[in-house]
């Protein structure tokens, strides 16, 4: 069999920061809005800086607002709640974004339950949550899953129906929200974690395969049906062939899932710069609303 076709998620998300632009724009010649993102980021986790520097620089480049606050790692979590609150008051504030993990002395829950929904650009919030769940309109979508499944679409076309599609991985961030998403485009969903009895048996049965488990090159060639559509989430940091050097892989052994699948996602360049421009989009829409 050919090699699989690789899915472009940069050209994609090229394309659809270029719409969001245009929407931008859009809102500020008609309602003399500008949307406005708001990014905490507590503490120095090195790979949660590097995030946020393309998030804030991203929403520079689109026209749109962006409200840094880079905190202490030794923050009280009451003044988090604070900040969190001026900012649910502000109104040139559509969106909030707590960058995670949090530093371990912080309830992240409690934090999150503190943006007023309507501006949790992530969609961690348990009302977006429960909304998505429940299948009804107006949840904010969180940012991975709604990437992976524009590019599924885009691969396999808008009809999902009856597909066999797998998520590996359980996380409130891309697991269980991708599962609502694959379900609700009438996939046939399996929600697959690191304690699934035959794991390769259950990747091998599914057409679209999502993997976001946060372990490098776990899914390997033979874990794949032929001809499958393979997305794969992970950003892991390993070391390189070169000493002293590192790279980036997934949670896929790409190597040899390009021999089995009929598509995949590289990293980088496949599901990552798709959840910026879905951020993007989410603080767009978000400001829509407020604008009326
Ligand atoms: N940490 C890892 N991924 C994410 C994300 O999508 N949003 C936030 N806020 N933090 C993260």
């Amino acid at each position: 069999m050919a090699d699989a076709k690789i899915i472009d998620g940069k050209a994609f998300a090229a394309g659809l920061r270029a719409r969001v632009a245009d929407g931008v724009a859009a809102l500020k010649a008609s309602h003399g809005v500008t949307p406005g993102l708001a990014v905490v980021l507590v503490g120095e986790d090195p790979a949660s800086q590097v995030y946020v520097k393309s998030k804030e620089r991203a929403l520079v480049e689109l026209g749109m607002n962006s409200f840094d606050h880079h905190e202490p790692a030794d923050m009280a979590e009451a003044d988090l709640l604070a900040l969190i609150d001026r900012l649910n008051a502000d109104p040139a504030v559509h969106g909030i974004l707590v960058q995670l993990p949090l530093p371990k002395h912080i309830d992240t829950q409690k934090v999150l339950a503190r943006i007023v929904p309507e501006k949790d650009a992530d969609g961690f919030h348990v009302v977006n949550a429960g909304l998505l769940a429940t299948g009804q309109p107006g949840a904010i979508v969180p940012c991975t899953p709604l990437g992976s499944l524009l590019l599924i679409r885009d691969t396999l076309g808008h009809d999902l129906k009856g597909k066999r599609a797998l998520v590996l991985g359980r996380s409130n961030i891309v697991g269980k929200p991708m599962a609502q998403l694959l379900l609700q485009a009438d996939c046939t969903v399996t929600l697959a974690h690191s304690r699934t009895a035959d794991l390769a048996g259950e990747c091998r049965r599914a057409d679209i395969l999502v993997a976001a488990v946060g372990r490098p090159e776990m899914v390997r060639g033979d874990w794949i049906k032929p001809g499958a559509t393979v997305i794969d989430v992970g950003i892991n940091r390993v070391p390189a062939a070169e000493p002293g050097k590192t790279k980036l892989v997934g949670d896929v052994h790409f190597a040899e899932a390009v021999t089995v699948a009929g598509a995949i996602t590289p990293v980088p360049g496949g599901v990552g710069p798709m959840t910026i421009a879905c951020l993007m989009l989410n603080t767009l829409a978000a400001a829509c609303r407020a604008a009326g």
